[in-house]
């Protein structure tokens, strides 16, 4: 079997990513890899790699290329032997977009479809702190890390947007929207039946 397509999900802190890509992968029945939660996984290792990229994560700053790049690799080669793969919250620095390129590349895969969730900062803010009373996220917990994360977000991440917008590959969503209709508005732009 062989990897033939790639959707990559990305967008601000708390736009939704892991909730529509979630669903898009019970619908589509691709293989899902989620770097937040890959890199919370590592970080429950009590090494140095673990204890380094749960410092990064508590503090909302993302984690170097090199650590992004060696997770990324290590947790790729579990999922590449599918045909097809939804890629969150990955590549998110002009570093991280040069490791995908050659991913691609390996793959010979050309188009990749790069699903972009946009929602204001100040509703994102609301959501994340909704959600801290829910789930515990110590990056959630207080709004030093929530701001850290859109202040990352801003300097690194939005490189990554304006890259796929220049290939012709992003495909905007509306994220202020309920979860069903942003989810509606995801599968008629990739012209996908409900
Ligand atoms: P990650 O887990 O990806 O964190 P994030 O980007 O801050 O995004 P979130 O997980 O908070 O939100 P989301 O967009 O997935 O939204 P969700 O569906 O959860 O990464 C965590 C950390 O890991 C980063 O800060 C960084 O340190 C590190 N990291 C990750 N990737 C990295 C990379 N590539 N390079 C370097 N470091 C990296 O929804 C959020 C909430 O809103 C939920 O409560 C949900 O129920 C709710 N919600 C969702 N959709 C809607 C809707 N339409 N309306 C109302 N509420 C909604």
């Amino acid at each position: 079997m062989k990897l033939q397509k790639i959707l990559i999900v990305l967008g601000p802190p708390g736009s939704g990513k892991g909730t529509q890509s979630k669903l898009l992968t019970d619908k589509l029945g691709y293989a899902y890899f989620s770097m937040g939660d890959t890199l919370r996984e590592y970080a429950k290792i009590d090494n140095d790699l673990g204890r380094e990229i749960k410092t990064t994560i508590d503090q909302g700053m993302i984690v170097s290329d090199p650590v992004a790049q060696r997770v990324f690799e290590e947790s790729f080669d579990k999922v590449k032997d599918n045909v097809a793969v939804i890629i969150e919250g990955y590549p998110r620095t002009p570093g991280q977009i040069e490791v995908l390129k050659r991913t691609l590349k390996k793959f010979n895969i050309t188009q990749p479809k790069v699903i972009f969730l946009e929602v204001d900062k100040e509703k994102l803010i609301r959501r994340l702190v909704l959600r801290s009373k829910t789930e515990g996220r110590v990056d959630d917990s207080d709004i030093t890390p929530i701001e850290k994360r859109f202040e990352e977000y801003s300097k690194k991440t939005a490189v990554a947007k304006r890259y796929f917008e220049s290939q012709g590959e992003l495909i905007p969503i509306n994220g202020d929207q309920p979860i069903e209709a942003v989810y509606k508005e995801i599968l008629s732009k990739l012209g996908l039946n409900e």
